[in-house]
Parts: structure tokens; sequence; C-alpha cells
């Protein structure tokens, strides 16, 4: 995958965000720098291939836009058909979101003793030009959902590692039961 090749959007990114991986090691520090390059990347919704932005009739999709070699970053469109769920679950990485096109609402959880998953606070709704932010540090564990029922919604993710790869897990909201998935990469549709 060449930085070279993407979109000089997306492009201005990466090389911003790795840029900031490079230099500045502290979470607390670097997640709302690459906060801000995310708020710039989904402040204009003229850049997406719309290769990755086709919704699937029954899954969300996870359509992967860049990963550097060595799996420190990952990029990835995340569009919702009408009305699709995420289940509960976490990333072990931290992770960047910004809203590009449509709207979602996220759920935050905290997860007590023997796995069940209990709600923190209010959904939060997210609009085009809102960045949000999970991490093991921050609170790592949530639900999203697309915020229509009657069209497509897109949010653009920046993680620390190649998260189509990464084990990690889904929490069952009745009985705290708690399975490992990894999630993949949908392939682009042209
Ligand atoms: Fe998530």
């Amino acid at each position: 995958m060449n930085v070279d090749d993407l979109h000089p959007a997306l492009r201005t990114f990466v090389y911003g965000a790795t840029q900031i991986l490079l230099t500045e090691a502290s979470e607390e520090l670097f997640l709302p720098r690459v906060g801000e390059l995310m708020r710039a990347l989904v402040s204009y919704d003229n850049w997406l291939d719309p290769a990755c932005a086709q919704n699937h009739p029954s899954f969300y999709q996870q359509y992967l836009l860049y990963a550097d070699p060595s799996d420190r970053l990952s990029v990835v469109s995340f569009v919702w058909g009408p009305g699709q769920s995420t289940p509960i679950h976490d990333h072990t990485v931290w992770g960047v979101i910004g809203m590009l096109r449509g709207s979602e609402y996220a759920q935050q959880y905290d997860v007590g003793v023997g796995g069940r998953p209990n709600p923190i606070g209010h959904e939060l709704r997210l609009m085009p030009g809102d960045v949000e932010y999970v991490s093991p540090h921050l609170g790592d564990v949530h639900q999203v959902r697309n915020a229509y029922s009657d069209r497509v919604s897109i949010s653009i993710h920046a993680y620390g590692g190649n998260i189509g790869k990464i084990k990690r897990h889904v929490f069952a909201a009745d009985t705290g039961n708690v399975k490992e998935f990894i999630s993949g990469y949908a392939t682009p549709v042209n």
C-alpha cells in the first residue's frame, strides 16, 4: 500500500499522523494531535474512494484505506447501512474516529467483574466533522450504530495498529460472555 497513491487529503493525514507518532510517545499528548488531523480530514467529504463507501445490506463494512508496513497505524472507512449496529466490543489499541457522512451513536461501557458490560452515561451522537477517541486508557469498550434507519453513514477510523488483524473482544450485554474476534476488512467494490 503506497502512501503516494492515496488521495492528497488522506495522504496529508497519514504523513502527519506518522510524524506525530514517531516524535511523541505519550498517548495523552499524541492522541489530541492525531484528532486534529482527523478533524481536518473529515471536514471535507470529497476524497473517499466510492469503492470504499459501499454499504452491504446485512453487515456494516470496514474498508482498509491505509496500513503502515510495521502495523503501527491503520486507517479504515466504516460504512453503516441503514439501521446497522455493532455488538459491544473493544479495540485493545488507541483509535480516533471522525464522522464523515451521516451520523452515528456511540454508547460507552465499563466491563465489570465476570465480563458484564455496564453503560456509562448516555449515547454520544457524532455529526459530520466530529471526532471521538477510544483506547484502553480512556475507555475502550463501546457499541456503535448508524443514527439513521433510512440512509448510509460513514466514519473514518485511525488506530494504533492494523485493526483488521488484531485479536479483540465482543461482550454479550445480558450474560457477560466474552468472545474473541478479528474483524478483517471488506473487499472494496469497484
Ligand atoms: Fe469501535
